[in-house]
Parts: structure tokens; sequence; C-alpha cells
């Protein structure tokens, strides 16, 4: 991956931006880490949550404020059931093994997504997880699970439709910042860096709205290889864009 020089000042003293508050990562290419090694898909999503484990470690001790992963898309209920069935597993199993130690390091947990065709008992593990955690500040951890981006801006507009129905808001008021606050990452900032492993150049349907004007970083390497040098990579990386924002930047 060829990545811009620093962006050199006047002075000719190469400048690094301010690392990135918000990262999210498109967690991808377990199944293919697995066949690889002539392993089942399973095994690669096991391997998987070790790499996310390592991820939300290396975003602690690098300072980020919020990591946002992507672990089951509304799109992934096109797999077969037995793979889906070992996702959901995974998902039980984290938040059972590493709910204590993360709250124990400060970490939020939030997941973000939708509810609907979720288990009883999967909705009370996320509630669970998302209410002993609600008052940490160390790091903000966003797992979209059951998430899609085009899902989550239309749950948006339904809140705005039935309040405009209900008399409660006035459709002139409907702006930009009012959807922000509306969607399931409302009380995380806009992510800075969009992080996606396997080498696919898509976004699957990740961070439709809040994402769009994050940098986008796609790197070589399967998900459950992924560890601290590659965030530190990925960061680097980012310090050395030059982010306009439309406008004509440094
Ligand atoms: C990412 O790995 C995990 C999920 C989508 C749940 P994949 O399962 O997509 O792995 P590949 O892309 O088939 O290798
Ligand atoms: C995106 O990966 C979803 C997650 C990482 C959870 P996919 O593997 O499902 O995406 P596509 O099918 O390659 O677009
Ligand atoms: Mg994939």
């Amino acid at each position: 991956m060829s990545e811009p020089k620093p962006s050199v000042t006047d002075a000719g003293v190469a400048t690094l931006r301010p690392p990135p508050r918000h990262v999210a990562i498109i967690m991808d290419g377990n199944g293919r880490w697995a066949k690889a090694r002539g392993l089942p898909r399973a095994m690669g999503h096991k391997e998987g949550v070790e790499a996310l484990r390592r991820a939300v470690e290396a975003s602690r001790d690098l300072g980020l404020s919020h990591l946002s992963v992507y672990a089951f898309s509304t799109e992934n209920w096109n797999r077969p059931q037995q793979e889906i069935d070992a996702l959901f597993d995974l998902l039980r199993l984290f938040v059972k093994r590493d709910l204590a130690r993360l709250h124990r390091d400060g970490v939020r947990i939030r997941i973000i997504g939708s509810r609907d065709g979720l288990n009883e008992d999967i909705l009370g593990l996320i509630d669970e997880a998302m209410n002993l955690t609600k008052a940490n500040t160390k790091l903000t951890l966003n797992i979209a699970f059951n998430y899609g981006g085009r899902g989550e801006i239309v749950a948006a507009v339904k809140q705005i439709v039935e309040a405009v129905q209900a008399g409660r808001l006035n459709p002139t008021e409907i702006d930009e910042a009012m959807i922000s606050r509306m969607i399931w990452t409302a009380d995380s900032p806009d992510p800075d860096l969009v992080i996606r492993t396997s080498g696919e150049l898509r976004l699957s349907n990740f961070l439709l709205w809040s994402g769009a004007y994050a940098e986008l970083m796609f790197m070589d390497l399967w998900w459950p290889d992924f560890n601290k040098e590659s965030l530190e990579k990925a960061i680097d990386a980012f310090r050395r864009r030059d982010r306009r924002f439309g406008g004509l930047g440094s």
C-alpha cells in the first residue's frame, strides 16, 4: 500500500495530523484465513475474536477514545444457518468471558444494530453489557451486530416521521445534526478512519451516515492476523493524509 509522504510546511518541516479519535474496523477475512489453513470457517471466526481482543487493547494503549467494529451485518443472515449460529455463539462467549475485564479496564460497550430477529438471550446479554459499562470513559467500544448502515438511516427516518405525526416536530427543523443524533452511534464522534482488512475494497453497508468523511484504509491481511502493529501502521498512514472536508486542506 503506497501512502503519501508527510505534508511539508513552508518551513520545510514534516507535519503529522493528530491521531484519530474514532477508528472503525470492518473485520473481514476470517473465512479465508481458515481456508488457507485447511480449517473450518468457524475456526477463523474464533481466531477473529482473539484479534478483536488485541485491537481493543491496542486501541486503549494508543489512546483512541472510540473503536467501532463490524461483527455481524444484516446481510450476514444470508449465510448458512450453521455459520450464523457459530457467530452468535461467539458473541455470547465474548460477552460472558470478557465483560468483567473490559469493565475493569474502563471500556464502555455499546452494541449497535437492529434488535429485530435477535433471541431474548442475546438481547439480555447486550443489555447487561451496555448497562454495566455505561459510565466507563477510557474507551468506547461500539460492536456493530445485526447492523446495516441503510437500516440505521431508515430507523432514524421512522423516529422523525413519528415525531412529526405526533406534532412534536416541525419538518422545517429536520437537518443533518438531527439525523446524527438519531443514528445508533449518536453518542460517538463520526469515525475519522475506517479500516477494512482482507483486501476487499468496499464498505458493505458499514457506517454510511457517520462515515461520510472518514478516511478509508484497506489492508492486505486477514482479520485474524491483525495486531497492534497493524493498527499503528494504519494510524501512522492516517496521520500523513490530507483531510480537506471539501475545502483546500493544509
Ligand atoms: C468476517 O470474515 C466476519 C464476518 C463477516 C462475520 P468473513 O466470514 O467474511 O471471512 P471471508 O471474507 O469469507 O474470508
Ligand atoms: C462485512 O463483511 C461484514 C462484517 C465484517 C461483519 P462481509 O464479508 O459480510 O462483506 P461482503 O459480503 O464481502 O461484502
Ligand atoms: Mg467477508
